[in-house]
């Protein structure tokens, strides 16, 4: 499973990168907005730091403006992946990125039959919300499960990319499920290295070590 950083903080994403575990970034409006930066900044900083799959989402909603900036964003990077709504206009715009080979990522997924209309539209990336689904006390993670199960059946190539993780267990569970990526705010990919009997398990080794005659000090 590919692990996509959910940020569009460069400092995260430069951190995330020294771990040496990022396979790509999807960043989101919202996303941005929170970094306080300009859109055009922010994203050239991101896009000098990985060479992975970059998500960067339209914001117009009609199908000419999303054209429009599919092919402006995907000028920016051979890396750029371009971020569509679940809408219809998004579906028609994703089947013409498609047509165009501009790869996509349809956001904003939260029914397996949004998901196969993704697919038929040749989508290179669904993205399920799964953290949002939970929070109205649906189960998010039935959803992956649903998808996978459908894309599987049918030979989709449209690879499962689960989003609005929000916990450890969602990577688990993604895993699980055979999910092709999740993308993980900074926070939750940190807590993937915690163990307590690591931490203890080290301790003692280096004790240990320090008790090795010559290695003390
Ligand atoms: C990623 O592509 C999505 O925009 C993101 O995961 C949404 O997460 P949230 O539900 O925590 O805002």
């Amino acid at each position: 499973m590919k692990f996509f950083l959910d940020t569009a903080d460069v400092g995260e994403i430069k951190k995330a990168l020294a771990w040496g575990v990022l396979d790509g970034v999807t960043t989101n409006p919202s996303l941005v907005a929170k970094t306080g930066r300009r859109f055009e900044d922010v994203r050239a900083e991101i896009l000098s730091l990985v060479t992975g799959p970059v998500s960067l989402e339209v914001t117009r909603m009609d199908l000419d403006g999303m054209m429009s900036q599919a092919h402006e964003l995907r000028a920016l990077g051979p890396q750029v992946v371009v971020k569509l709504p679940l809408t219809r206009e998004g579906i028609a715009a994703c089947k013409a990125c498609s047509d165009a080979g501009i790869p996509t990522n349809v956001t904003l997924c939260f029914s397996a039959n949004q998901a196969l209309l993704a697919a038929k539209a040749g989508a290179t990336y669904i993205s399920p919300f799964v953290g949002r689904l939970d929070d109205i006390s649906m189960d998010g993670m039935k959803l992956i499960e649903d998808i996978v199960t459908i894309y599987r059946n049918y030979n989709f190539r449209t690879q499962v990319l689960v989003a609005s993780t929000r916990s450890p267990v969602h990577i688990l569970q993604a895993a699980r499920l055979g999910a092709h990526v999740s993308t993980i705010p900074f926070a939750v990919m940190d807590q993937l290295f915690n163990h307590p009997l690591t931490d203890l398990g080290n301790e003692k080794f280096l004790k240990d070590w320090a008790k090795v005659p010559g290695q003390a000090g």
